[in-house]
């Protein structure tokens, strides 16, 4: 059976990549991936920037402080929300920030099946960076970005994930 989820597992934050762009075909199928996701009242809030210049991959890495690998990336796709969109009539809640991680992990795990590699590099709630981010992506004002995904052909291998603690899952109630 584990077999079935091994693909998921697979999913590891890959940070060297090759000097190889990623086909547009591919980019189509990791934005339909993203806007697969599951979204709170099904208002899917999100806007999603792809960057492939290198020029721009570039200063990207220089401005987000862990993000050097975009240097090397041939991709990075920037995740946004919208948050008024996603805001409840009745409860006056925002799912923004749910709605785009869903999307970004979404994203992650199609780059993952389609022999790429990337990494998800945050953004909010560090308000310095996403101003950082907005005015360097021309983003309007009542958007939000969450992170960053780099992206590109992987140019290091690493093992499946392991972080599973049995520990951690607890069985009816928290206790015991
Ligand atoms: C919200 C969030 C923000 C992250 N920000 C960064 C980042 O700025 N730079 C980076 O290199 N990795 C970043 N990561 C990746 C984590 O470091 C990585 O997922 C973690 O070490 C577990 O490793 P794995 O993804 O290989 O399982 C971020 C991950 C998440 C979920």
């Amino acid at each position: 059976m584990e077999e079935k989820i091994n693909w998921i597992l697979k999913r590891r934050s890959i940070r060297k990549f090759l000097d190889k762009p990623v086909e547009e075909e591919k980019i189509d199928l990791l934005m339909k991936a993203a806007m697969a996701a599951p979204s709170a009242s099904n208002r899917q809030p999100w806007h999603f920037i792809v960057v492939t210049e290198r020029d721009k991959l570039d200063q990207l890495s220089e401005i987000h402080p862990y993000a050097k690998m975009l240097k090397e990336a041939t991709l990075c796709v920037v995740v946004c929300g919208d948050p008024e969109e996603a805001t409840s009539k009745n409860s006056g809640l925002s799912y923004w920030v749910q709605d785009c991680s869903a999307a970004m992990q979404n994203l992650l795990l199609a780059v993952t099946s389609l022999d790429l590699g990337g990494v998800w590099l945050g953004v909010h709630p560090n308000e310095e960076r996403e101003k950082i981010i907005k005015d360097f992506l021309k983003i309007p004002n009542r958007i939000r970005p969450l992170g960053l995904a780099a992206i590109g052909y992987p140019d290091e291998e690493k093992e499946a994930n392991t972080h599973y603690k049995k520990e951690r899952v607890h069985r009816e109630i928290f206790e015991g």
